[in-house]
């Protein structure tokens, strides 16, 4: 057996035997489904400015220009379908053994997916809302224009959060408490370059989480905050840690289509890393 594999079969035992399971994912889990990340060679921040084109103010000073970028990204968006990954984070939902994801994504995909439980921390891209009048719009009132206007006349701004904004209150209030309380974390596809979502790991790690991590490459939180680190491709890792908690869910007798027993872990805490 090589050493990826016994790693992932170590991180399904450890998913399988904690409490309260969170995942974090970043861009990197849609990248198979066509959507390119930010900071790797040719990302979004490659090509586009992020001071001129990423934060509140520049939107504010020039919405006209800051939506080329926008309307770039939401092409792309419109296009794109749940690939393995996200389906098997759906399918670790149904069997009781993942309580939530939280995404930095604003792509919709982890619900297309069929995951229930999803907290979006940099909001989405199916709603837009005027920052005068604050009439809301869903995404497709407003057709495939490349700058959105509101009825009052002003540029909409897709409900995505922009450098320089508040994450939502009710994502981070429920990120963070999910965070300090679960059991293991499994990190997918993030840099872990932007703070708040960064800092998530940490916390949960601080709380006595087992974080296990999925990365095509190490990030940084790889050295200091990961305890089992899966390098390579989400579409593939993703299923493949997902079909060895359903091994361990069926060796113990458990229908996996039919979900883990509600308490089935009740006598356990976070497990020992
Ligand atoms: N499988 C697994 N990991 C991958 C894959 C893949 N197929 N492709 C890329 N990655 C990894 C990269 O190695 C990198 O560590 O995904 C990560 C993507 O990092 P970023 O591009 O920085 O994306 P993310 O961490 O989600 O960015 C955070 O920054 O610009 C903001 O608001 C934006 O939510 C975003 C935030």
């Amino acid at each position: 057996m090589d050493e990826l594999d016994e790693r992932l079969k170590q991180a399904a035992q450890i998913l399988y035997a904690s409490k309260h399971n969170v995942v974090l994912t970043g861009a990197g889990i849609s990248v198979e489904s066509g959507i390119p990340d930010f900071r790797s060679p040719g990302g979004l921040w490659e090509r586009y400015d992020i001071m001129e084109y990423g934060t509140i103010s520049a939107f504010r000073s020039d919405p006209e220009k800051v939506w080329k970028m926008l309307s770039e990204m939401e092409d792309v968006v419109r296009k794109a379908r749940p690939n393995a990954a996200h389906k098997a984070l759906a399918q670790l939902e149904r069997w009781g053994v993942l309580d939530v994801v939280i995404t930095q994504n604003i792509d919709g995909l982890h619900q297309d997916a069929g995951s229930g439980n999803v907290i979006e921390f940099h909001g989405n891209s199916k709603t837009l809302t005027c920052l005068w009048c604050h009439r809301r719009y869903g995404i497709d009132e407003v057709g495939e224009t490349c700058s959105p206007r509101c009825e009052c006349g002003r540029y909409l701004k897709p409900d995505v959060v922009l450098f320089g904004e508040a994450i939502p209150a009710d994502a981070l209030n429920r990120s963070f408490g999910a965070a300090s309380s679960c059991g293991a974390l499994l990190v997918i596809g993030t840099s872990a370059q932007v703070a708040p979502a960064s800092t998530i790991p940490v916390v949960a790690k601080r709380a006595g989480a087992v974080v296990i991590e999925i990365n095509l490459a190490p990030s940084l939180l790889t050295s200091q905050t990961t305890d089992v680190f899966l390098q390579g491709r989400a579409a593939s890792l993703v299923p493949a840690l997902v079909e060895r908690v359903g091994e361990i869910l069926g060796d113990q007798g458990r229908a996996v289509d039919g979900g883990k027993p509600a308490g089935a872990n009740a006598s356990c805490g976070p497990p020992d890393a």
